[in-house]
This record gives C-alpha cells, sequence and structure tokens, in this order.
C-alpha cells in the first residue's frame, strides 16, 4: 500500500530557444523531490513538458522563416532530450499543440464561460511579446517591462476574464494555507501585489494566429497563459464530469495529498495569482464564490506554488547576446550529469538566486564529492580488498564500536525535515558533514595499522570497515534523489542490491558478497 498520491509538475518551456542552466535547475529540482517521495513510498506522478503557442513562437518562427509547428518540433525534442541527459525521470511530457492538450483547454475555457466570469471588450495598454504578459502603466521602468522586455502598445478587442473579483478570495488563500507560496518571503511580495488591487484579465488575443482558438469565435485565440496553466491538468486528462473524470485526474489533482508546482521567481505571478483564479472560475460563478472557507476549496487548487530563484554567469545576467549562456548538454558532457546535478543544489540555498562560475564548480566538486565522498568509499574497498580478499567484514558482538555514531545515525531521518522542506542544499550539507565523519574516523583508527597488531587488532579492523561500508551504504542512500546514477554505482561497488522501490531498507549487508576491485568513483576536475 503506497502511503500519499503526490504530483509534482515543472514549467513547460517555450520552444523559442535552446535549453539552458535555468530550465534545467527546474527540471532536476522536481526529479529530486520526485525521486525522494517515491523512495518514501508514495504514488507520485511527475509532469512536464513544452508551451508551444502564442505570440512569441509566432514570431520566433517568422524570423526563422519557418511554420511555427516545424519549430516547436524542433525544440520539444531538444527539451525532451534534456531531460534524457539530466536522468530527469518525469511520468509524462505534453506538448500544448497536441490535441489531448488543446481540446481540454476549450473545455476549461467554457467552464469558465459558462460560470459567467468572461466578457468581451476592448483592450488597450501595453503588451511584453517577451513575457507574453499584459502591463500597466505604472508598472513600467524605463519604458520597459519589470522584466527588462520591450513592451508594445496594444489596442485590440479581446475577451476579458474578471480577475478583479478573486482579489477576496486570493488573499483568504494565502492567509490561510500554509505553504501555498514557498519560500515565505516570495508569499509577501504576492500578497501585496493582490492587496493592491486586481483588474480584469485580457484572456485572448485577436491580432495573430498562434494559439488555441477560443470556442464559437474563431477570430479569437485563448491567451497563452491560460493555455498554458491549463497543461496542469490536461496531461492528467481534466474532466471536470467527475463520472467521466480520467484515473489520473482523479488521483493526482482531485484526490491528491499533494499538488506541487516548481517554477521560476518570475513566473510566479501566474502560478500564485492567475492559476488559483481560473481553477476556481471553472467551479463556481460569481456567487457561489462568496461565503467559501478554505476547507471548501482546499482541494481544487495547488498545494505548494514554490518559486526558485534565478543564476547568472560569473556574476552577470546570462542573455544570448552577451554569449555568457550555460549550457546544460556541454556541462554534462564536460564534467557528467551527477557532478552538475550535485553542484546546482549544494552551492546554493533553493529559493535564492544563484551564481555559476567553474571555478566554484571544480571547488565544490573536488572538496565534497572527489575529496570526500569518493575518497571514503576508494579508501575502503582498497582496504577490504587488500586485507580481507574482498569480503565486507561482520561487526563483533561485543565491539567498541557499537554505539558509534556513524552507526546510530540514521542519515535519511536527519535529512527528512530538510527534504520536506525543499531545504536541498541542508541535506546535502548533513550528507557531506556526515561523509567526513567517516573520513576522520577512518584516519583516526588507521585500520591499516590495525590488521597488523594480531589477533585483537584484526578484530577491530573489521569492526572499523563494517562500519565504514554501512556509513558509506548511508551516504549513498541519502544521496538517491540528488546523484542517483553515482548511489547506484556505489551499492554496486559493494554487489548490494537496491529494494524495488523505498530505500535500501536495513541496508541488509551481506557479508558473503565479495566487493568489486577497488574503483574511481569521481574523477578529479
Ligand atoms: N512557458 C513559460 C512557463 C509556463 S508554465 C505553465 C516559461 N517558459 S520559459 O522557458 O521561459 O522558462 C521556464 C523556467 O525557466 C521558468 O521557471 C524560469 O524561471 C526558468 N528560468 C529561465 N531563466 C532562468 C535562469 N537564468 N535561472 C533560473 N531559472 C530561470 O516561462
Amino acid at each position: 500500500m503506497q502511503n500519499k498520491n503526490i504530483y509534482i509538475t515543472s514549467p513547460i518551456y517555450y520552444v523559442n530557444g535552446d535549453p539552458h542552466i535555468g530550465h534545467a535547475y527546474t527540471s532536476i529540482a522536481c526529479d529530486i523531490f520526485t525521486r525522494w517521495s517515491k523512495l518514501q513510498n508514495n504514488d507520485v506522478f511527475f509532469a512536464t513538458g513544452t508551451d508551444e503557442f502564442g505570440q512569441k513562437i509566432e514570431k520566433a518562427a517568422k524570423s526563422l522563416n519557418k511554420d511555427p509547428i516545424e519549430i516547436c518540433n524542433e525544440y520539444s525534442a531538444k527539451f525532451k532530450n534534456l531531460a534524457s541527459i539530466l536522468n530527469v525521470d518525469y511520468n509524462d511530457f505534453i506538448r500544448t499543440t497536441q490535441q489531448r492538450h488543446t481540446d481540454k483547454v476549450q473545455m476549461f475555457w467554457t467552464k469558465i464561460f459558462d460560470n459567467n466570469w468572461i466578457y468581451k471588450g476592448k483592450y488597450e495598454g501595453w503588451y511584453a511579446i517577451r513575457d507574453e504578459a499584459f502591463y500597466d502603466e505604472k508598472e513600467l521602468i524605463n519604458g520597459k517591462a519589470p522584466s527588462g522586455a520591450d513592451v508594445e502598445w496594444k489596442s485590440e478587442e479581446c475577451y476579458f476574464f474578471k480577475l478583479s473579483k478573486f482579489q477576496n478570495i486570493l488573499e483568504l488563500i494565502y492567509k490561510n494555507k500554509q505553504n501555498f507560496i514557498m519560500p515565505q518571503t516570495r508569499l509577501n511580495e504576492i500578497a501585496s501585489f493582490v492587496k493592491s488591487g486586481l483588474n480584469d484579465l485580457c484572456v485572448s488575443r485577436s491580432n495573430f494566429e498562434w494559439g488555441v482558438k477560443v470556442p464559437n469565435n474563431t477570430n479569437h485565440v485563448i491567451y497563452v497563459w491560460l493555455d498554458a496553466l491549463t497543461n496542469y491538468i490536461s496531461i492528467l486528462d481534466y474532466n471536470s464530469d467527475s463520472s467521466l473524470s480520467g484515473a489520473n485526474y482523479k488521483k493526482y489533482w482531485e484526490n491528491a495529498n499533494k499538488k506541487i508546482h516548481f517554477v521560476g521567481k518570475d513566473i510566479l505571478r501566474f502560478h500564485a495569482v492567475y492559476w488559483p483564479a481560473f481553477l476556481l472560475a471553472s467551479i463556481y460563478n460569481e456567487e457561489s464564490l462568496q461565503n467559501l472557507t478554505i476547507k471548501d476549496i482546499e482541494g481544487e487548487i495547488p498545494d505548494t506554488i514554490f518559486a526558485h530563484g534565478w543564476w547568472t554567469k560569473d556574476g552577470e545576467k546570462m542573455s544570448k547576446s552577451l554569449g555568457n549562456v550555460v549550457d546544460p548538454f556541454e556541462t554534462v558532457k564536460n564534467y557528467g550529469c551527477d557532478k552538475f546535478r550535485y553542484f546546482l543544489f549544494a552551492s546554493n540555498t533553493f529559493g535564492n538566486d544563484g551564481n555559476f562560475s567553474e571555478n566554484d564548480f571544480i571547488a565544490k566538486t573536488n572538496s565534497d564529492l572527489v575529496n570526500n565522498f569518493g575518497n571514503l568509499v576508494q579508501r575502503t574497498l582498497t582496504i577490504i580488498t587488500k586485507n580481507f580478499d574482498g569480503f565486507i567484514p561482520q561487526l563483533s558482538e561485543n565491539s567498541d564500536f557499537i554505539k558509534h555514531s556513524l552507526l546510530t545515525t540514521n542519515l535519511i531521518d536527519l535529512i527528512n525535515n530538510d527534504m520536506n522542506s525543499f531545504s536541498f542544499e541542508k541535506a546535502l550539507q548533513e550528507i557531506i558533514k556526515y561523509s567526513s565523519l567517516a573520513n576522520e574516523f577512518i584516519d583516526k583508527s588507521a585500520p591499516w595499522k590495525l590488521v597488523k597488531e594480531g589477533e585483537n587488532g584484526i578484530k577491530k579492523a573489521q569492526d572499523v570497515m563494517f562500519i565504514l561500508v554501512f556509513a558509506i551504504l548511508q551516504i549513498a542512500q541519502a544521496f538517491q534523489s540528488f546523484i542517483p546514477s553515482t548511489s547506484k554505482k556505489v551499492f554496486d561497488f559493494f554487489n548490494i542490491l537496491p529494494n524495488q522501490n523505498g530505500f535500501y531498507t536495513n541496508l541488509q549487508i551481506n557479508h558473503k558478497n565479495k566487493t568489486n576491485p577497488p574503483q574511481i568513483l569521481f574523477d578529479r576536475l
């Protein structure tokens, strides 16, 4: 019996450019939390994909003299490939140009429309194609969007969504739903934006073609953010007629124990303001929206929207024009997937901005992975091969070490809170700290000397080696969500088989299994 149904999503990526470190970062974060949740015996669904409609994609295609769908196919494949080289193990990958998605977007629109939340009007104001977002005059900074994107004046007929009517219910959510927006600092930012008053939102466009058609009015396409956000339910086969609901929609949305969206800080507003409003609008009309309590709506909206920070390169914003974009394909080719995954999450507090520099990357990899954990594994295997013919020694019953802290520490328990609160860097610090203790233990007890000190010395050396193997396996176990191939390698070194789905419970060390000859776990950079 599995514990909980957990739904995890990454943003769906725009197909107008090559994948970069930012895309890699969100996808790996989702993968880490997915693997962790699965190891805790939860039933997890991890959704990802590509965002293929909108003016930005149409414009990119035009500039390349291509059909929009051509560049969608090309770049969507690159994002799939990115997931594969990063060892990101998703359950499903949605493309918004797929009919399974467009059908559901129209269905979702119709629900909102039928609940009387949409009216026709005229939009006059600023639009940033790069952000696919509308901005008020008062939001502009030196004539540009707050993100720095160029804006254009738009004057077109459109359908409006009555976002202004959602201020109260959104404020109720921010106040009463714990962990709805994480980290906490971001909650304040969003809450004050909503408090300052919400305008109705233009949710259709009529001066270009590349989008999902508005039902019953083919002159309009649905605003790309309404279309894109719907991916989180279309991928689960959304159907608001619950008797027909797809099993996944029931399991991972309606009846999920936890629904978590990982996003970058730049797109938090779309997720924490528009998305819950759209979801509620698809269920309630204006009258039934009044007097709802947080209990009534809790299952209908996401549980957590976690906004992570942005990466810079050598202290500078990354951009194509500066030519300083960190290419995840290059980095993985040069250094390997696990070192990259490790650095992104060990070198920076998840939620804060991070900086990528080659020097820091090399220093962090060498100090934590090569010199610390890698060295521990290498030394341990060497001593076992040399002195014990490759067999893992047993801990003697009356050993002096029986209460040694390396044995009594349960590393998974130790990192549990950090993992569940997305403090991934803290969990990694704990693991590395434990690995340092194991290295200190090997230095202090000097088993290579003990084996030369007669029967008692050999017995003591056996105890030491058992503890070291135990410690290494605990570390490999705790590392599984972060650097899965490395963990597997370590278990293979010791010829220990992983459990089907779950941690290597109670670390069954089989003393009759022969370890493999010492091998290098990480190349020094
Ligand atoms: N298509 C929208 C998301 C729709 S979700 C319903 C989108 N796509 S994106 O490709 O532009 O960005 C995807 C993610 O990459 C965002 O979460 C964004 O924050 C992240 N990053 C883009 N550049 C980044 C950095 N330099 N650093 C970290 N993450 C950044 O937005």
